[in-house]
Protein backbone atom coordinates (compact mmCIF):
# COMPACT_ATOMS: atom_id res chain seq x y z
CA UNK A 1 0.00 0.00 0.00
CA UNK A 2 1.17 3.35 -0.91
CA UNK A 3 1.94 6.07 1.40
CA UNK A 4 -0.75 8.43 -0.17
CA UNK A 5 -3.32 5.69 0.21
CA UNK A 6 -2.48 5.33 4.04
CA UNK A 7 -3.16 9.25 4.50
CA UNK A 8 -6.51 8.50 3.18
CA UNK A 9 -7.24 6.28 5.01
CA UNK A 10 -6.31 8.21 7.95
CA UNK A 11 -7.91 10.79 7.24
CA UNK A 12 -10.89 9.35 6.91
CA UNK A 13 -11.18 7.95 10.39
CA UNK A 14 -9.86 10.54 12.53
CA UNK A 15 -7.47 13.12 12.56
CA UNK A 16 -5.63 12.40 16.25
CA UNK A 17 -3.06 10.19 14.29
CA UNK A 18 -2.78 7.56 16.92
CA UNK A 19 -1.70 3.89 15.86
CA UNK A 20 -5.17 2.62 16.70
CA UNK A 21 -6.53 5.34 13.94
CA UNK A 22 -6.58 2.42 11.33
CA UNK A 23 -7.61 0.00 12.79
CA UNK A 24 -11.10 -0.03 11.73
CA UNK A 25 -9.42 -0.78 8.40
CA UNK A 26 -6.66 -2.70 8.84
CA UNK A 27 -8.15 -5.30 11.34
CA UNK A 28 -11.28 -5.93 8.90
CA UNK A 29 -8.88 -6.84 6.42
CA UNK A 30 -6.87 -9.32 8.58
CA UNK A 31 -9.57 -10.90 10.65
CA UNK A 32 -8.43 -10.69 14.16
CA UNK A 33 -10.85 -11.97 16.85
CA UNK A 34 -11.89 -9.07 19.36
CA UNK A 35 -9.42 -9.07 21.76
CA UNK A 36 -10.45 -12.45 23.00
CA UNK A 37 -8.56 -15.55 24.40
CA UNK A 38 -7.21 -18.01 21.42
CA UNK A 39 -5.29 -15.34 19.88
CA UNK A 40 -2.32 -17.32 17.61
CA UNK A 41 1.15 -16.66 17.13
CA UNK A 42 0.63 -16.18 13.25
CA UNK A 43 -2.07 -13.29 14.78
CA UNK A 44 0.46 -12.22 17.20
CA UNK A 45 3.32 -11.77 14.73
CA UNK A 46 0.67 -10.02 12.36
CA UNK A 47 -0.56 -7.70 14.85
CA UNK A 48 3.06 -6.61 15.79
CA UNK A 49 3.61 -6.04 11.99
CA UNK A 50 0.70 -4.40 11.84
CA UNK A 51 1.47 -2.06 14.99
CA UNK A 52 5.04 -0.86 13.66
CA UNK A 53 3.59 -0.53 10.07
CA UNK A 54 1.02 1.87 11.39
CA UNK A 55 3.68 3.36 13.86
CA UNK A 56 5.76 4.50 11.40
CA UNK A 57 2.87 5.62 8.89
CA UNK A 58 1.34 7.62 11.95
CA UNK A 59 5.03 9.25 12.53
CA UNK A 60 4.96 9.93 8.78
CA UNK A 61 1.67 11.01 8.49
CA UNK A 62 2.29 13.72 11.56
CA UNK A 63 5.98 14.83 10.18
CA UNK A 64 3.42 15.30 7.07
CA UNK A 65 1.26 17.53 9.16
CA UNK A 66 3.61 19.06 11.21
CA UNK A 67 5.45 20.35 7.60
CA UNK A 68 1.94 21.16 5.38
CA UNK A 69 -0.72 22.38 8.43
CA UNK A 70 -3.14 21.13 5.53
CA UNK A 71 -5.12 19.15 7.75
CA UNK A 72 -7.57 20.24 10.19
CA UNK A 73 -6.70 18.98 13.51
CA UNK A 74 -9.96 19.56 15.46
CA UNK A 75 -12.25 16.87 13.78
CA UNK A 76 -14.03 14.74 16.66
CA UNK A 77 -12.64 11.63 17.19
CA UNK A 78 -14.82 8.88 16.57
CA UNK A 79 -17.23 7.25 18.85
CA UNK A 80 -15.80 4.44 21.24
CA UNK A 81 -16.62 1.07 21.41
CA UNK A 82 -17.06 -0.28 25.06
CA UNK A 83 -13.90 -2.03 26.85
CA UNK A 84 -13.80 -5.42 25.90
CA UNK A 85 -15.91 -6.82 29.07
CA UNK A 86 -16.99 -3.57 30.39
CA UNK A 87 -20.66 -5.21 30.28
CA UNK A 88 -22.29 -2.04 29.13
CA UNK A 89 -22.57 -2.93 25.31
CA UNK A 90 -24.39 -1.28 22.61
CA UNK A 91 -24.42 -3.13 19.73
CA UNK A 92 -24.14 -6.56 20.71
CA UNK A 93 -24.85 -7.85 17.35
CA UNK A 94 -21.32 -6.71 16.32
CA UNK A 95 -19.71 -8.38 19.93
CA UNK A 96 -18.70 -11.77 17.47
CA UNK A 97 -16.79 -9.14 15.01
CA UNK A 98 -13.72 -9.92 14.00
CA UNK A 99 -12.82 -6.71 13.74
CA UNK A 100 -10.90 -4.50 16.84
CA UNK A 101 -7.31 -6.40 16.99
CA UNK A 102 -6.45 -4.56 19.88
CA UNK A 103 -5.11 -5.98 22.85
CA UNK A 104 -5.37 -3.45 25.45
CA UNK A 105 -7.02 0.02 26.33
CA UNK A 106 -6.52 1.73 22.99
CA UNK A 107 -9.88 -0.05 21.65
CA UNK A 108 -11.11 3.45 20.76
CA UNK A 109 -13.58 2.32 17.61
CA UNK A 110 -17.00 1.71 16.63
CA UNK A 111 -17.15 -1.59 15.23
CA UNK A 112 -21.02 -2.16 15.38
CA UNK A 113 -23.26 -3.36 11.90
CA UNK A 114 -23.71 0.50 11.70
CA UNK A 115 -20.65 2.05 12.10
CA UNK A 116 -18.63 -0.43 9.40
CA UNK A 117 -21.50 -0.05 7.19
CA UNK A 118 -20.99 3.75 7.57
CA UNK A 119 -17.81 3.58 7.21
CA UNK A 120 -17.64 1.68 3.78
CA UNK A 121 -20.13 4.02 2.37
CA UNK A 122 -18.06 6.86 3.12
CA UNK A 123 -14.70 4.86 1.40
CA UNK A 124 -16.71 4.25 -1.18
CA UNK A 125 -17.84 7.78 -2.00
CA UNK A 126 -14.18 8.52 -2.10
CA UNK A 127 -11.19 8.05 -4.49
CA UNK A 128 -8.36 7.74 -2.44
CA UNK A 129 -6.06 7.38 -5.18
CA UNK A 130 -6.44 11.12 -5.80
CA UNK A 131 -3.99 13.41 -3.51
CA UNK A 132 -6.49 15.31 -1.22
CA UNK A 133 -3.77 18.27 -1.49
CA UNK A 134 -4.32 18.31 -4.86
CA UNK A 135 -7.96 17.95 -5.20
CA UNK A 136 -9.70 17.59 -2.21
CA UNK A 137 -12.97 17.60 -3.54
CA UNK A 138 -12.15 14.62 -5.99
CA UNK A 139 -10.39 12.98 -3.00
CA UNK A 140 -13.77 12.79 -0.82
CA UNK A 141 -16.25 12.57 -3.45
CA UNK A 142 -14.46 11.07 -6.44
CA UNK A 143 -16.29 7.89 -6.10
CA UNK A 144 -19.74 9.08 -5.07
CA UNK A 145 -19.81 10.76 -8.33
CA UNK A 146 -18.97 8.01 -10.78
CA UNK A 147 -21.23 6.23 -9.18
CA UNK A 148 -24.43 7.96 -9.25
CA UNK A 149 -26.48 9.60 -12.48
CA UNK A 150 -28.58 12.66 -11.72
CA UNK A 151 -32.19 10.58 -12.80
CA UNK A 152 -34.33 12.28 -15.35
CA UNK A 153 -37.01 13.44 -12.97
CA UNK A 154 -34.10 15.33 -10.66
CA UNK A 155 -32.30 18.43 -10.97
CA UNK A 156 -29.99 17.35 -8.27
CA UNK A 157 -28.76 14.41 -6.89
CA UNK A 158 -26.97 14.28 -3.19
CA UNK A 159 -26.72 12.03 -0.32
CA UNK A 160 -30.02 13.56 1.43
CA UNK A 161 -31.54 12.90 -1.78
CA UNK A 162 -30.85 9.70 -1.77
CA UNK A 163 -31.83 9.00 1.90
CA UNK A 164 -35.09 11.19 1.00
CA UNK A 165 -35.99 8.57 -1.74
CA UNK A 166 -35.24 5.68 1.03
CA UNK A 167 -37.53 7.30 3.03
CA UNK A 168 -40.33 7.97 0.36
CA UNK A 169 -40.19 4.08 -0.42
CA UNK A 170 -40.50 3.30 3.00
CA UNK A 171 -43.64 5.62 3.15
CA UNK A 172 -45.12 4.49 0.32
CA UNK A 173 -45.43 0.67 2.48
CA UNK A 174 -46.71 2.29 5.39
CA UNK A 175 -49.55 4.47 3.71
CA UNK A 176 -50.75 1.43 1.97
CA UNK A 177 -51.21 -0.45 4.62
CA UNK A 178 -55.20 -1.33 5.40
CA UNK A 179 -57.07 1.43 7.46
CA UNK A 180 -56.69 -0.64 11.19
CA UNK A 181 -60.01 -0.51 13.25
CA UNK A 182 -59.32 1.35 16.21
CA UNK A 183 -56.46 3.70 14.87
CA UNK A 184 -55.83 7.32 15.30
CA UNK A 185 -58.01 9.23 12.93
CA UNK A 186 -55.00 11.24 11.49
CA UNK A 187 -53.63 8.21 10.40
CA UNK A 188 -56.62 7.37 8.68
CA UNK A 189 -57.02 10.41 6.90
CA UNK A 190 -53.65 10.46 6.05
CA UNK A 191 -54.00 7.43 4.46
CA UNK A 192 -56.89 8.53 2.82
CA UNK A 193 -55.01 11.21 1.48
CA UNK A 194 -52.43 8.86 -0.18
CA UNK A 195 -55.35 6.45 -1.88
CA UNK A 196 -57.00 9.53 -3.37
CA UNK A 197 -53.85 11.06 -4.81
CA UNK A 198 -52.57 7.89 -6.17
CA UNK A 199 -56.21 7.58 -7.58
CA UNK A 200 -55.67 9.62 -10.95
CA UNK A 201 -58.80 8.30 -12.83
CA UNK A 202 -60.76 10.04 -10.11
CA UNK A 203 -58.82 12.79 -10.26
CA UNK A 204 -59.66 13.25 -14.00
CA UNK A 205 -63.20 12.62 -13.36
CA UNK A 206 -63.72 15.32 -10.71
CA UNK A 207 -62.18 18.44 -13.07
CA UNK A 208 -61.81 21.46 -11.16
CA UNK A 209 -65.20 21.70 -9.28
CA UNK A 210 -63.69 21.50 -5.61
CA UNK A 211 -60.88 23.99 -6.87
CA UNK A 212 -63.50 26.69 -7.98
CA UNK A 213 -65.56 26.35 -4.66
CA UNK A 214 -62.41 26.82 -2.40
CA UNK A 215 -61.15 30.14 -4.98
CA UNK A 216 -65.02 31.46 -4.51
CA UNK A 217 -64.46 31.15 -0.46
CA UNK A 218 -61.46 33.13 -0.76
CA UNK A 219 -63.29 35.68 -2.52
CA UNK A 220 -63.10 34.88 -6.00
CA UNK A 221 -59.99 35.28 -8.22
CA UNK A 222 -60.31 38.46 -10.15
CA UNK A 223 -58.74 37.22 -13.11
CA UNK A 224 -61.20 34.84 -13.59
CA UNK A 225 -64.71 37.27 -13.44
CA UNK A 226 -65.86 40.51 -14.48
CA UNK A 227 -68.07 40.62 -11.74
CA UNK A 228 -65.12 40.68 -8.95
CA UNK A 229 -65.56 44.00 -6.81
CA UNK A 230 -62.73 45.78 -5.48
CA UNK A 231 -65.12 47.31 -2.57
CA UNK A 232 -65.92 43.76 -1.01
CA UNK A 233 -62.43 42.65 -0.71
CA UNK A 234 -60.88 42.49 2.75
CA UNK A 235 -57.15 42.06 3.00
CA UNK A 236 -57.55 40.94 6.51
CA UNK A 237 -60.99 38.41 5.79
CA UNK A 238 -59.26 36.96 2.79
CA UNK A 239 -55.33 36.06 4.33
CA UNK A 240 -57.25 34.44 7.27
CA UNK A 241 -59.20 32.12 5.11
CA UNK A 242 -56.52 31.05 3.20
CA UNK A 243 -54.78 30.00 6.84
CA UNK A 244 -57.15 27.70 6.89
CA UNK A 245 -55.52 25.89 3.48
CA UNK A 246 -51.60 26.80 3.79
CA UNK A 247 -49.58 26.56 6.32
CA UNK A 248 -46.73 29.17 4.02
CA UNK A 249 -49.65 32.42 3.22
CA UNK A 250 -48.77 35.06 1.28
CA UNK A 251 -48.19 38.85 1.91
CA UNK A 252 -46.34 37.57 5.43
CA UNK A 253 -45.81 34.75 7.61
CA UNK A 254 -47.33 34.16 11.54
CA UNK A 255 -48.03 31.71 13.42
CA UNK A 256 -47.84 30.44 17.38
CA UNK A 257 -44.43 29.30 18.85
CA UNK A 258 -41.88 28.61 21.46
CA UNK A 259 -40.67 31.80 22.49
CA UNK A 260 -37.20 31.24 21.79
CA UNK A 261 -36.35 33.05 24.89
CA UNK A 262 -38.81 31.65 27.51
CA UNK A 263 -39.55 28.31 26.40
CA UNK A 264 -42.16 27.58 28.81
CA UNK A 265 -44.12 29.71 26.74
CA UNK A 266 -45.81 30.03 23.53
CA UNK A 267 -45.83 33.25 21.69
CA UNK A 268 -47.35 34.74 18.26
CA UNK A 269 -44.69 35.54 15.76
CA UNK A 270 -44.80 37.56 12.28
CA UNK A 271 -42.75 37.14 9.57
CA UNK A 272 -41.52 37.98 5.72
CA UNK A 273 -43.57 35.34 3.56
CA UNK A 274 -42.64 32.84 1.21
CA UNK A 275 -43.17 33.17 -2.06
CA UNK A 276 -44.71 31.90 -5.32
CA UNK A 277 -40.60 30.42 -6.70
CA UNK A 278 -38.17 28.90 -4.28
CA UNK A 279 -36.87 31.72 -2.94
CA UNK A 280 -36.35 35.60 -3.21
CA UNK A 281 -33.11 35.27 -5.76
CA UNK A 282 -35.47 34.03 -8.43
CA UNK A 283 -37.47 37.25 -8.44
CA UNK A 284 -34.46 39.43 -8.63
CA UNK A 285 -32.51 38.34 -11.82
CA UNK A 286 -34.25 41.04 -13.66
CA UNK A 287 -37.59 41.29 -15.53
CA UNK A 288 -36.98 39.08 -18.34
CA UNK A 289 -35.32 36.26 -16.71
CA UNK A 290 -36.62 33.18 -18.46
CA UNK A 291 -37.40 31.38 -14.95
CA UNK A 292 -39.28 34.63 -13.74
CA UNK A 293 -41.26 34.27 -17.34
CA UNK A 294 -42.22 30.79 -17.01
CA UNK A 295 -43.44 31.39 -14.13
CA UNK A 296 -45.54 34.36 -14.96
CA UNK A 297 -46.40 32.02 -18.14
CA UNK A 298 -47.30 29.18 -15.47
CA UNK A 299 -49.78 31.51 -13.50
CA UNK A 300 -51.54 32.60 -17.27
CA UNK A 301 -52.01 29.09 -18.23
CA UNK A 302 -53.53 28.47 -14.98
CA UNK A 303 -55.84 31.40 -15.12
CA UNK A 304 -56.62 30.47 -18.53
CA UNK A 305 -57.62 26.82 -17.72
CA UNK A 306 -60.06 27.79 -15.09
CA UNK A 307 -62.11 29.77 -17.01
CA UNK A 308 -60.29 33.30 -17.71
CA UNK A 309 -60.28 35.48 -20.71
CA UNK A 310 -56.36 35.21 -22.31
CA UNK A 311 -55.87 38.83 -23.01
CA UNK A 312 -57.03 39.37 -19.03
CA UNK A 313 -55.12 36.62 -17.95
CA UNK A 314 -52.10 38.10 -19.73
CA UNK A 315 -52.42 41.46 -18.12
CA UNK A 316 -53.33 40.62 -14.61
CA UNK A 317 -51.11 37.53 -13.84
CA UNK A 318 -48.02 40.30 -15.30
CA UNK A 319 -49.10 43.04 -12.52
CA UNK A 320 -49.73 39.84 -10.41
CA UNK A 321 -46.01 38.89 -10.54
CA UNK A 322 -44.27 42.82 -10.43
CA UNK A 323 -45.87 42.66 -7.31
CA UNK A 324 -44.93 39.99 -6.02
CA UNK A 325 -41.12 41.02 -7.51
CA UNK A 326 -41.90 44.16 -5.35
CA UNK A 327 -42.38 41.44 -2.07
CA UNK A 328 -39.43 39.73 -2.55
CA UNK A 329 -37.03 42.90 -2.83
CA UNK A 330 -37.93 43.87 0.44
CA UNK A 331 -37.44 40.45 1.82
CA UNK A 332 -34.28 39.81 3.38
CA UNK A 333 -31.93 36.61 1.78
CA UNK A 334 -31.63 33.82 4.18
CA UNK A 335 -27.91 34.92 5.17
CA UNK A 336 -28.93 37.90 6.82
CA UNK A 337 -31.68 36.30 8.60
CA UNK A 338 -29.30 33.55 10.66
CA UNK A 339 -28.62 35.85 13.63
CA UNK A 340 -31.62 34.63 15.89
CA UNK A 341 -30.79 37.59 18.13
CA UNK A 342 -31.49 39.93 15.84
CA UNK A 343 -34.69 38.09 14.46
CA UNK A 344 -36.31 38.29 17.77
CA UNK A 345 -37.66 41.85 17.97
CA UNK A 346 -40.52 41.86 20.46
CA UNK A 347 -43.70 44.42 19.76
CA UNK A 348 -47.08 45.00 20.64
CA UNK A 349 -49.83 44.38 18.16
CA UNK A 350 -50.01 48.38 18.59
CA UNK A 351 -46.29 49.21 17.77
CA UNK A 352 -46.55 46.91 14.35
CA UNK A 353 -49.91 48.36 13.79
CA UNK A 354 -48.16 52.30 13.73
CA UNK A 355 -45.65 51.27 11.43
CA UNK A 356 -47.61 49.00 9.28
CA UNK A 357 -50.75 51.07 8.95
CA UNK A 358 -52.19 49.46 5.57
CA UNK A 359 -53.04 46.04 7.47
CA UNK A 360 -55.40 45.84 10.57
CA UNK A 361 -52.90 43.95 13.01
CA UNK A 362 -55.82 43.82 15.95
CA UNK A 363 -58.45 42.56 13.52
CA UNK A 364 -55.55 39.85 11.83
CA UNK A 365 -54.73 38.80 15.01
CA UNK A 366 -57.88 38.11 17.14
CA UNK A 367 -59.33 36.31 14.33
CA UNK A 368 -55.79 34.16 13.59
CA UNK A 369 -56.73 32.70 17.18
CA UNK A 370 -60.25 31.85 16.75
CA UNK A 371 -60.04 29.76 13.51
CA UNK A 372 -58.88 27.28 15.56
CA UNK A 373 -61.39 28.01 18.08
CA UNK A 374 -59.45 29.61 20.77
CA UNK A 375 -60.97 31.81 23.00
CA UNK A 376 -57.99 34.13 23.74
CA UNK A 377 -58.41 37.83 23.79
CA UNK A 378 -55.40 39.82 22.29
CA UNK A 379 -54.72 43.27 24.09
CA UNK A 380 -52.96 45.75 21.83
CA UNK A 381 -50.53 45.44 24.40
CA UNK A 382 -49.79 41.86 23.43
CA UNK A 383 -46.26 41.01 23.06
CA UNK A 384 -45.59 39.81 19.74
CA UNK A 385 -41.82 38.27 18.36
CA UNK A 386 -41.39 40.31 14.63
CA UNK A 387 -38.32 38.67 13.26
CA UNK A 388 -38.34 41.22 10.06
CA UNK A 389 -40.13 44.75 11.03
CA UNK A 390 -38.69 46.53 8.19
CA UNK A 391 -40.77 43.97 5.83
CA UNK A 392 -43.77 45.08 7.49
CA UNK A 393 -43.06 48.77 7.39
CA UNK A 394 -42.30 48.61 3.37
CA UNK A 395 -45.01 46.30 2.90
CA UNK A 396 -47.28 48.72 4.15
CA UNK A 397 -46.54 51.06 1.27
CA UNK A 398 -46.49 48.50 -1.22
CA UNK A 399 -49.78 47.36 -0.37
CA UNK A 400 -50.82 51.38 -0.68
CA UNK A 401 -50.09 51.56 -3.72
CA UNK A 402 -51.13 48.12 -5.19
CA UNK A 403 -54.46 48.16 -6.38
CA UNK A 404 -56.53 45.48 -4.62
CA UNK A 405 -57.34 43.36 -7.81
CA UNK A 406 -53.85 42.74 -7.59
CA UNK A 407 -53.67 42.10 -4.43
CA UNK A 408 -56.39 39.64 -4.63
CA UNK A 409 -55.12 38.11 -7.64
CA UNK A 410 -51.66 36.86 -5.96
CA UNK A 411 -53.63 35.84 -2.55
CA UNK A 412 -55.86 33.32 -4.71
CA UNK A 413 -52.84 33.01 -6.92
CA UNK A 414 -50.76 31.38 -4.03
CA UNK A 415 -53.58 28.89 -3.54
CA UNK A 416 -54.08 27.75 -6.90
CA UNK A 417 -50.46 27.27 -7.98
CA UNK A 418 -50.17 24.43 -5.17
CA UNK A 419 -53.40 22.70 -6.79
CA UNK A 420 -52.13 21.25 -10.10
CA UNK A 421 -50.79 17.69 -8.30
CA UNK A 422 -54.33 17.00 -6.97
CA UNK A 423 -55.38 18.20 -10.59
CA UNK A 424 -56.65 16.59 -14.06
CA UNK A 425 -53.61 15.44 -16.69
CA UNK A 426 -54.11 18.71 -18.50
CA UNK A 427 -53.56 21.07 -15.59
CA UNK A 428 -50.39 18.89 -14.34
CA UNK A 429 -48.95 19.41 -17.65
CA UNK A 430 -49.00 23.19 -17.49
CA UNK A 431 -47.05 22.69 -14.04
CA UNK A 432 -45.09 20.22 -15.67
CA UNK A 433 -43.40 23.09 -18.37
CA UNK A 434 -42.74 25.89 -15.44
CA UNK A 435 -40.80 23.21 -13.43
CA UNK A 436 -38.95 22.55 -16.71
CA UNK A 437 -37.57 25.55 -16.69
CA UNK A 438 -37.18 26.05 -12.98
CA UNK A 439 -35.35 22.87 -12.16
CA UNK A 440 -34.33 21.58 -16.05
CA UNK A 441 -36.19 18.69 -16.14
CA UNK A 442 -39.28 17.50 -17.39
CA UNK A 443 -39.74 14.25 -16.54
CA UNK A 444 -42.55 13.83 -13.89
CA UNK A 445 -41.55 12.22 -10.56
CA UNK A 446 -43.32 8.66 -9.58
CA UNK A 447 -47.04 9.39 -8.89
CA UNK A 448 -46.68 7.43 -5.43
CA UNK A 449 -43.82 9.19 -4.85
CA UNK A 450 -45.35 12.59 -5.45
CA UNK A 451 -48.45 11.33 -2.92
CA UNK A 452 -45.87 9.42 -0.47
CA UNK A 453 -44.30 13.31 -0.07
CA UNK A 454 -47.43 15.27 -0.23
CA UNK A 455 -49.04 12.77 3.19
CA UNK A 456 -46.10 13.32 4.72
CA UNK A 457 -45.66 17.21 4.69
CA UNK A 458 -49.39 17.36 4.90
CA UNK A 459 -49.74 14.87 7.83
CA UNK A 460 -46.25 14.93 9.73
CA UNK A 461 -46.84 13.79 13.09
CA UNK A 462 -49.56 10.95 11.72
CA UNK A 463 -47.08 9.98 8.77
CA UNK A 464 -44.63 10.20 11.48
CA UNK A 465 -45.85 7.98 14.06
CA UNK A 466 -47.29 4.98 11.39
CA UNK A 467 -43.40 5.59 10.17
CA UNK A 468 -41.32 5.15 13.76
CA UNK A 469 -44.10 2.05 14.41
CA UNK A 470 -43.08 -0.05 11.46
CA UNK A 471 -39.04 0.91 11.53
CA UNK A 472 -37.80 1.79 14.65
CA UNK A 473 -37.29 -1.54 17.08
CA UNK A 474 -38.54 -0.92 20.30
CA UNK A 475 -35.16 -0.04 22.26
CA UNK A 476 -34.38 2.77 19.23
CA UNK A 477 -37.63 4.65 21.10
CA UNK A 478 -36.31 3.60 24.95
CA UNK A 479 -32.92 4.90 23.74
CA UNK A 480 -34.16 8.63 22.85
CA UNK A 481 -36.33 8.97 25.79
CA UNK A 482 -33.92 7.58 28.30
CA UNK A 483 -30.59 9.26 26.24
CA UNK A 484 -28.20 11.30 28.32
CA UNK A 485 -27.61 13.60 25.02
CA UNK A 486 -30.97 14.22 24.81
CA UNK A 487 -30.71 15.06 28.57
CA UNK A 488 -27.97 17.72 28.23
CA UNK A 489 -29.59 19.11 25.48
CA UNK A 490 -32.49 19.78 27.84
CA UNK A 491 -30.32 21.12 30.78
CA UNK A 492 -28.14 23.44 28.43
CA UNK A 493 -31.43 24.62 26.90
CA UNK A 494 -32.38 25.52 30.46
CA UNK A 495 -29.62 27.02 30.79
CA UNK A 496 -29.41 29.45 28.47
CA UNK A 497 -32.53 30.89 29.78
C1 LIG B 1 -60.39 5.23 -7.97
O1 LIG B 1 -61.55 6.03 -7.90
C2 LIG B 1 -62.67 5.48 -8.57
C3 LIG B 1 -63.80 6.49 -8.46
O2 LIG B 1 -63.54 7.59 -9.24
C4 LIG B 1 -63.06 4.17 -7.95
O3 LIG B 1 -64.13 3.60 -8.67
C5 LIG B 1 -61.86 3.23 -7.96
O4 LIG B 1 -62.16 2.06 -7.26
C6 LIG B 1 -60.65 3.90 -7.33
N1 LIG B 1 -59.51 3.04 -7.49
C7 LIG B 1 -58.81 2.60 -6.46
C8 LIG B 1 -57.64 1.74 -6.79
O5 LIG B 1 -59.08 2.92 -5.33
C1 LIG C 1 -64.28 18.95 -17.13
O1 LIG C 1 -63.79 20.21 -17.61
C2 LIG C 1 -63.64 20.28 -19.01
C3 LIG C 1 -62.99 21.60 -19.34
O2 LIG C 1 -63.61 22.65 -18.68
C4 LIG C 1 -65.00 20.11 -19.67
O3 LIG C 1 -64.86 20.15 -21.08
C5 LIG C 1 -65.59 18.77 -19.25
O4 LIG C 1 -66.88 18.62 -19.75
C6 LIG C 1 -65.61 18.66 -17.73
N1 LIG C 1 -66.03 17.31 -17.36
C7 LIG C 1 -66.93 17.08 -16.43
C8 LIG C 1 -67.22 15.63 -16.16
O5 LIG C 1 -67.47 17.98 -15.79
C1 LIG D 1 -35.30 46.74 -4.95
O1 LIG D 1 -35.27 47.79 -4.02
C2 LIG D 1 -34.21 48.72 -4.23
C3 LIG D 1 -34.20 49.68 -3.07
O2 LIG D 1 -35.46 50.28 -2.88
C4 LIG D 1 -34.41 49.41 -5.58
O3 LIG D 1 -33.38 50.30 -5.82
C5 LIG D 1 -34.43 48.32 -6.66
O4 LIG D 1 -34.74 48.92 -7.92
C6 LIG D 1 -35.49 47.28 -6.35
N1 LIG D 1 -35.37 46.18 -7.30
C7 LIG D 1 -36.43 45.67 -7.92
C8 LIG D 1 -36.14 44.53 -8.85
O5 LIG D 1 -37.55 46.07 -7.74
C1 LIG E 1 -64.31 33.12 26.36
O1 LIG E 1 -63.55 33.56 27.47
C2 LIG E 1 -64.21 34.55 28.27
C3 LIG E 1 -63.22 35.06 29.32
O2 LIG E 1 -62.36 34.05 29.74
C4 LIG E 1 -65.48 33.94 28.88
O3 LIG E 1 -66.14 34.91 29.66
C5 LIG E 1 -66.37 33.46 27.73
O4 LIG E 1 -67.50 32.83 28.25
C6 LIG E 1 -65.62 32.50 26.82
N1 LIG E 1 -66.43 32.21 25.65
C7 LIG E 1 -66.59 30.99 25.19
C8 LIG E 1 -67.43 30.85 23.97
O5 LIG E 1 -66.05 30.03 25.69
Amino acid sequence: MSGKENLSQQDLTTSTFSVSSNDVYRNNNSGKSNGKAGKSATRAILCSLFVCLLAIIALAVTLAIVVTKKIDEKNETPRATPEPGSGSQTGDGSGNCPDTGNTGSSNEFCTTPDCVKAASNMMKSMDMTVDPCADFFEYACGGWTRSHVIPEDKAVLGTFYTLRDDVDIKLKAVLEQPIAAGEWEAITKAKQYYQSCINLTAIEDMNLTESIVTVNELGGWPVLSSSWSESSFNLEDVLLTTRKYTNSPPIFDSYAYTDSKNPDARILYVDQPGFGMPNREYYLKGRNDKTLLAYEKFATEMAVMFGANEATAKNDMKDMVDFEIKLANISLPSEERRDEDKMYNLRTIQNIASSSPAINWNKYFTNLLKINDLNITLGSGENIICRNPEYLRLLSGILTDTPKRTVANYIVWRYVARLPNALPERVRDIQTKYRKALVGTAQVEPRWKTCAGAANSNFGLAVGNLFIDKYFGAEAKVDVSSSNDIKSIYVYFKKLK
